[in-house]
């Protein structure tokens, strides 16, 4: 069987070493992958946007499923290529990955079919805007409508700074055509939790939980960033909350999009925050997470081609998810500088210790090959996951394996996972 998985970081090293446990024996391309995804699949030097030519490739080298990893290539509509030749893909068409792709679309239907969420309000009149900012409470969220790499959205913590936020998206175009409309929504405060889904247009079976780590320094403080750590599973996702979501959230949501005529076949990541009215949805993606795969996957016993082909089939309601009785924590070594200007090309040594150890991964997401050696070639350059009996052997299994990797201006976050058990 051959499968090519669509994107380069952390989540789709990880999404490749799941699949390359498959009892399908499968043959792995990665377009464009990385210099640790080479470990399990033969890198294709074609860009995530280019559907047309990734679907070509397929063709060409008959590929047998196609797993799209990236938020961007599916809200441009890469499935909708694939499926139009006949190709077997995961992912979302465009009409069902506009939920990430549309904050709006997102809260619009969210408010339309009474999933629990934040208050908010949209616009794409500056004027508008700052109208409603006026009667509103501080702090205030404020979220370019589009994709915007993960830095589109605002906490804003006084008026001013909320306006400015407001007209530096709308006529400033900070975000380009992804600010041009904007959602100004209510601050929620409690436990964030990400639960990924499988989903297959109809039924939808929630994955393990897990939680991330967006700030760039300890404490929570510092910029926001792609994601500097995370743990799975989630201690404050009580069976009961998970109850609730299953019956109030997800189940909801599968069907609102069935019902809007747009079946929604894929991951579905629904970011949670537990605020003391309940469970509340922050905002929805239309894919694995970016670090939170590098905890899930590696808990999950599953063959991971077999739940895909359940999503695709339809038929994942005859499908039981199963998962380790431990957990998994994930430390990301950066970049000093990241998410703002640091510097790459660093050479990485110490890989070679994570080769057979079991419960112990090095997933690369900024990472290049350069003649025999690993260079650094990005902010976020490697995820060290390790799993424990629980989150807090995880923890410290993963801080330990951080140790065995060097490179020049290597940054981690020294608290992920600190403030659980
Ligand atoms: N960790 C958040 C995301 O993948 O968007």
């Amino acid at each position: 069987m051959n499968v090519l998985i669509v994107g380069g970081g952390g989540r789709e090293h990880a999404i490749a070493a799941s699949i390359a446990k498959s009892r399908h024996n499968p043959k792995i391309y990665a377009a464009p992958g990385n210099a640790g995804i080479e470990q399990f699949a033969e890198l294709v030097d074609i860009d995530v946007m280019e559907g047309e030519r990734l679907a070509d490739f397929a063709e060409k080298k008959s590929i047998d499923l196609t797993v799209i990893g990236q938020d961007d290539p599916l809200v441009a509509g890469i499935t909708d290529i694939f499926e139009k030749r006949g190709l077997r893909v995961f992912g979302p068409r465009k009409n069902a990955a506009i939920i990430e792709g549309s904050k709006i679309f997102a809260k619009d239907l969210m408010k339309k079919y009474h999933i629990p969420t934040g208050g908010y309000e949209s616009f794409d009149s500056v004027e508008k805007a700052f109208a409603y900012l006026e009667t509103c409470r501080m702090p205030v969220v404020v979220k370019a409508d589009g994709l915007a790499l993960g830095k589109g959205v605002l906490i804003c913590n006084h008026l001013e700074e909320a306006k400015k936020a407001a007209e530096d998206m709308i006529q400033g175009h900070k975000f380009g055509d992804a600010g041009s409309h904007i959602v100004i929504e209510e601050f929620l405060t409690g436990r964030e939790v990400s639960v990924l889904c499988y989903c297959d247009g109809t039924h939808i079976l929630p994955m393990t939980s897990a939680q991330d780590h967006k700030r760039a320094k300890d404490n929570d403080e510092g910029l926001n960033t792609g994601g500097m750590g995370a743990f799975s599973p989630s201690p404050f996702y009580t069976k009961e909350i998970q109850e609730f979501c299953e019956k109030n959230i997800y189940r909801r949501t599968m069907d609102a999009m069935k019902a809007e005529g747009r079946d929604f076949v894929g991951i579905l990541f629904v970011g949670l925050i537990l605020t003391e009215d309940g469970p509340k949805v922050l905002e929805y993606n239309a894919r694995f997470g970016d670090p939170e795969a590098q905890v899930v996957l590696p808990r999950m016993k599953n063959d991971m081609i077999d739940v895909i082909d359940a999503c695709l089939n339809g038929s994942l309601d005859k499908t039981v998810l199963e998962f380790e009785q431990n957990a998994a924590v994930c430390v990301v070594l950066a970049s000093d500088g990241y998410p703002e200007s640091y510097e790459k090309g660093k050479r990485i040594s110490g890989l070679q210790n994570f080769t057979n150890k079991e419960g112990y991964y090095v997933f690369h997401a900024g990472t290049k090959r350069d003649g025999g050696e690993i260079i650094t070639n990005g902010g976020r350059v490697l995820g060290v996951t390790a799993k424990g009996k629980d989150l807090k052997e995880a923890r410290e299994n993963a801080y330990a394996a951080t140790d065995w990797i060097q490179f020049e201006n290597k940054y981690k976050r020294n608290d992920i996972g600190k403030s659980i058990r």
